[in-house]
């Protein structure tokens, strides 16, 4: 196991920030913190870098106690905070060299690693830009490569891609998943439900301090009792072959709305069932789509509010 936090309670004052959450993040995972503002990923990280003390609970790292003197175990955690933090007096090279340098001390293995840092970016033309002369994305580039740079064998980052520009943000998850397939693990935070549903392998939905549910993303939906709809476009059925088709698929919903059918597909076998009825009976319908449920559907099952309203 690279992360087990079990059971943290973290208060400030009276707000329970991290209400006896638990979370286990194993090798070769990426795993997505994914819950709206304020629900307590970044009092999470926090708390699992011990940058922040705890009333209660326990984080191990790669099977040993977290604490903030285990400087052994941080060189092998890469952290892109949520506030970008870079040195606005040093250059983007020099940034970087510096986070380096905290962890490699070797002069030529850290000139080759900042080199693979820029390259990973895409930040080769500016390496002698200082940050202010950075838009918002690069920057968030610049944070992220002062982050990975030694090679850390867990990658931790916290809501990297908010307020930067579509182009970035690709370049930034594309860059997750290839240090992922490179070997690193990474704890993902976001209230981003589209970036969590495209990289992540594991997901723990995190509502006012609680882990709400944990497992990959069709395991979330599963759980909620969330299935794909099959769609049939102008269909010119009657009410009989509704229910018919309502028969042949035992438990699923058939509903005609407007001049749509709408059937819940709980396993996908059922499709064909669906389809030779129709061919069959000679039922015309011009054209059809498979609408799968989110994440956002995940949330707002569980919490009767929507994801996308924060
Ligand atoms: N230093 C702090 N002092 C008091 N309250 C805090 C502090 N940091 C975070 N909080 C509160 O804890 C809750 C969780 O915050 P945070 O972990 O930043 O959420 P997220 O990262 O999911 O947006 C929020 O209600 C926030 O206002
Ligand atoms: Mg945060």
């Amino acid at each position: 196991m690279i992360v087990e936090v079990s059971n943290i309670l973290k208060r400030f004052d009276d707000l329970v920030a991290l209400d006896n959450l638990s979370i286990k993040v194993q090798e070769g995972e990426i795993y997505g913190l994914l819950g709206p503002n304020g629900s307590g990923k970044t009092t999470l990280i926090n708390c699992i870098l011990s940058l922040l003390k705890y009333e209660q609970g326990e984080v191990l790292l790669f099977g040993e106690e977290m604490s903030p003197k285990r400087y052994d175990l941080k060189g092998n955690i890469g952290y892109v905070p949520q506030e970008i933090a870079v040195f606005e007096e040093l250059n983007v090279y020099d940034n970087i060299d510096f986070f380096c340098g905290l962890y490699i001390s070797d002069k030529k293995k850290r000139k080759k690693y900042v080199e693979e840092a820029i390259e990973f970016v895409g930040l080769n033309d500016f390496k002698k830009f200082y940050p202010k002369k950075l838009s918002g994305g690069l920057k968030r580039r610049l944070n992220l490569a002062c982050g990975i740079s030694h090679k850390p064998k867990l990658l931790i980052l916290d809501e990297p891609t908010v307020a930067v520009d579509p182009q970035s943000r690709n370049s930034i998850l594309e860059g997750i998943k290839r240090l992922n397939k490179e070997g690193a693990t990474i704890i993902y935070t976001t209230h981003y439900m589209e970036e969590v549903e495209q990289i992540c392998t594991k997901i723990t939905i995190i509502d006012k301090g609680k882990n709400l549910i944990t497992g990959n993303k069709y395991e979330l939906k599963k759980a909620v009792g969330l299935v794909d709809t099959l769609i049939l476009k102008d269909i010119e059925c009657s009410d009989e072959d509704i229910e018919n088709i309502s028969n042949e698929l035992h438990e699923s919903v058939v509903k005609r709305i407007g001049n749509e059918l709408h059937i819940s597909i709980k396993d996908s076998m059922l499709v064909s069932k669906v389809l030779s009825y129709i061919e069959h009976n000679n039922i015309y319908f011009g054209g059809m789509t498979v609408k799968s449920p989110t994440l956002n559907d995940v949330f707002l099952e569980i919490t009767g509010k929507e994801l996308r309203d924060y």
